[in-house]
């Protein structure tokens, strides 16, 4: 194939997420041993038994045909009435659309967005997954560099948009960095992307994780406008809140109607419709969301509070992450770079992490919006990211063995044994 032939999506590079599952797969496979996956945001404790039920009984009574490409009115009127509640957005069930797993409703949100030309604005810190979807839409993305403490500041934002932007992604809190942005900071974010006639797309896959304050939805802060003014298109997912990362279930509640028309006809030609139990999962998930979500959040928060102080004091760690499952650790006194890093870990002390750099892809686009090319930002060279939703046996050993591993890899200078 000719580089003139070449899809943009076969000059997307894989994402550093999936080359280290494969490889923590493998090794488990190949040595019998039981590996420490800290590489996956997959949490260790399950769906509420209401939510099982609910999906077992749908499969039982047949209620396993096609529901509309929106969703069905019940779960779309559940969730209407829950982000009314819990969040104060104000939405309405013509503009709210149901898909499987909010990876794919925020593809479609892209995909909808997306005009010719058009740049969007992503953290030079992102979830890889974000910059894969928006070359993919066709979208061009732009890399803005984050202030203190990873933090996204306006001024930044501003000097690198261009007259061809058209989209914002805020994510709070944030995958990889946990920063949670507050009610001012959304705001300046809003304000900022108004006057610019920007969109923006709101991602809150984690919005019940936050340990130390109350999540605040975008949209909320445009509750007050006509719907035909608002550009907040929030993204929301069933996979954390209720621990339904394999059922597969998530929402966008589009700003407007014009908005909600679109994504609907870019739903039909991708998925149809979303798998109907799974659908009826959903309902009582909604149901008894009151005393499950604060559970899972206090599961998740008794991880961080155990086990992540012990890197503080390692000096991997500068604080606790304010929010969502990740923190980031600086591995630089080992010596080693993050890719060798998470290799040779994996290799010696049975333990998946995910190197940072695969969280700052710079690529380069050429005119037919390909990736011709790629670099990693110089900052994310000695940073690695665990999860700390999962087992809390398993965080704690793996926990002590990284720490090991990075006082070990120090006291050789850096002359860990060599991956075979
Ligand atoms: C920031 C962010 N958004 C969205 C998702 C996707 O969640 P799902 O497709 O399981 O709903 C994830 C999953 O890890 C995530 O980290």
């Amino acid at each position: 194939m000719t580089p003139e032939m070449l899809s943009a999506a076969r000059s997307i590079p894989s994402s550093c997420l999936h080359r280290i599952f494969r490889a923590a797969e493998e090794r488990a496979e190949t040595t019998g041993e039981e590996v420490i996956n800290l590489h996956v945001g997959d949490p260790y404790f399950d769906p509420a038994e209401n939510v099982a039920e609910a999906f077992i009984d749908a499969v039982r009574r047949g209620e396993t045909k096609y529901t509309g490409v929106e969703g069905m009115p019940r779960l779309r009127s559940a969730l209407v009435d829950k982000l009314r509640e819990d969040n104060g957005v104000d939405t309405a069930v013509s503009r709210l659309l149901i898909s499987p797993g909010s990876c794919q409703g925020l593809a479609a949100l892209l995909q909808s967005l997306a005009e010719p030309g058009a740049e969007i604005l992503l953290p030079e810190l992102h979830w890889p997954v974000h910059l894969q979807q928006s070359v993919l839409a066709g979208l061009t993305p732009v890399l803005y560099p984050l202030g203190a403490d990873l933090r996204p500041d306006p001024r930044a934002i501003a000097a690198a948009a261009t007259d061809r932007t058209r989209v914002l992604l805020i994510n709070s809190p944030a995958n990889p960095t946990g920063v949670v942005l507050d009610e001012q900071e959304l705001g300046a974010l809003l304000d900022l992307a108004r006057s610019r006639g920007w969109q923006v797309v709101s991602d809150e896959a984690y919005e019940h994780f936050l340990y130390d304050a109350e999540h605040t939805s975008t949209a909320s802060l445009e509750a007050g406008l006509p719907v035909d003014e608002r550009i907040v298109h929030s993204v929301f997912s069933f996979s954390k809140s209720f621990a339904m990362t394999g059922y597969r279930l998530g929402c966008v509640a589009l700003a407007n109607d014009r908005a909600a028309d679109v994504m609907k006809v870019v739903q039909e030609a991708n998925i149809i419709g979303t798998s109907t139990p799974v659908q009826y999962a959903g309902i009582a998930a909604l149901a008894s969301r009151a005393t499950s979500t604060a559970a899972n959040r206090k599961r998740v928060q008794r991880n961080r509070d155990t086990a992540l102080p012990q890197l503080i004091r390692a000096g991997l760690l500068s604080e606790l992450p304010a929010g969502g499952w990740y923190a980031m650790l600086d591995i630089a006194r080992s010596g080693l770079d993050a890719q060798t890093f998470a290799m040779r870990l994996l290799e010696t002390k049975g333990v998946a992490v995910v190197p940072g750099d695969g969280f700052a892809l710079q690529p380069e686009l050429d005119g037919h919006g390909r990736i011709r090319s790629h670099t990693f930002a110089p900052f994310a060279r000695h940073l690695i990211r665990i999860a700390f939703c999962v087992d809390p046996v398993q965080l704690e050993t793996g926990v002590r063995r990284i720490i090991e591993f990075v006082d070990e890899c120090a006291a050789d200078g850096a002359q860990a044994p060599a991956v075979s």
